[in-house]
């Protein structure tokens, strides 16, 4: 999303507690992890120890652990433990670089650490699912309804387009009171479009 440094990143649905998942920002790997309270991080999809993907990792608690030695790491990005070494207290340098990683109404944003602002607010709409589309993202967005940079509308949808390379990560939303029956029709719309879309890129590759 070129004109904000909030970007989304995953629908709040599809990360529950005690889960970590890989997901990429701006060519930047990321483990995002929910803890047993329900709070939410993004961190650098790297362990500090040998560099093991983080996502490949278990979620104790308020904790994520390595899955590669099992260093355990706190909220805070901070190693607690070191399993090999029961006994010894891990210097407060072996930590994790961390994102800014807000959840609001269903939405999951990241950002560089330190980053300011908020992102935007979507009151009164509700997650309908995420889909990967394999087209420009300008086509994506000519396709749409009305778009600005950082949200894009399609009939009853309101999609936020996450940029990932050459293509693009849609995730969708819809009114919070929309029925089974209107979720279930809103998102084959949307595998329409996701047809529509990779069918004119494929034919203008070939
Ligand atoms: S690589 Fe992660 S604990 Fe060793």
């Amino acid at each position: 999303m070129p004109s904000s440094v909030w970007t989304p990143i995953a629908l709040a649905s599809d990360l529950p507690p005690r889960l970590v998942i890989p997901v990429s920002c701006d060519g930047q790997d990321l483990a995002l992890w929910r803890a047993e309270s329900g709070k939410v991080q993004a961190w650098n999809d790297r362990c500090p120890h040998r560099g093991m993907r983080l996502s490949h990792g278990f979620v104790r608690g308020e904790f994520l652990s390595c899955i590669y030695h099992g260093w355990r790491y706190d909220g805070a990005g901070i190693c607690r433990k070191i399993p090999a070494h029961p006994d010894l207290e891990p210097p407060a340098t072996i930590r994790v670089n961390a994102w800014s990683c807000v959840e609001q109404d269903g939405v999951i944003w990241v950002a560089p650490q330190g980053a300011e602002g908020e992102p935007p607010a979507f009151a009164g709409l509700a997650p309908l699912r995420s889909l990967a589309v394999e087209a420009a993202p300008e086509e994506i967005a000519l396709a749409c309804d009305s778009a600005n940079a950082c949200v894009l509308t399609k009939g009853d949808l309101t999609i936020l387009m996450q940029h990932v390379g050459t293509t693009a990560v849609l995730h969708a939303l819809i009114a919070a009171e929309a029925d089974a029956e209107a979720r279930i029709a809103a998102s084959r719309r949307l595998e329409a479009l996701r047809f529509e879309l990779e069918a004119a890129t494929k034919e203008k590759v070939a």
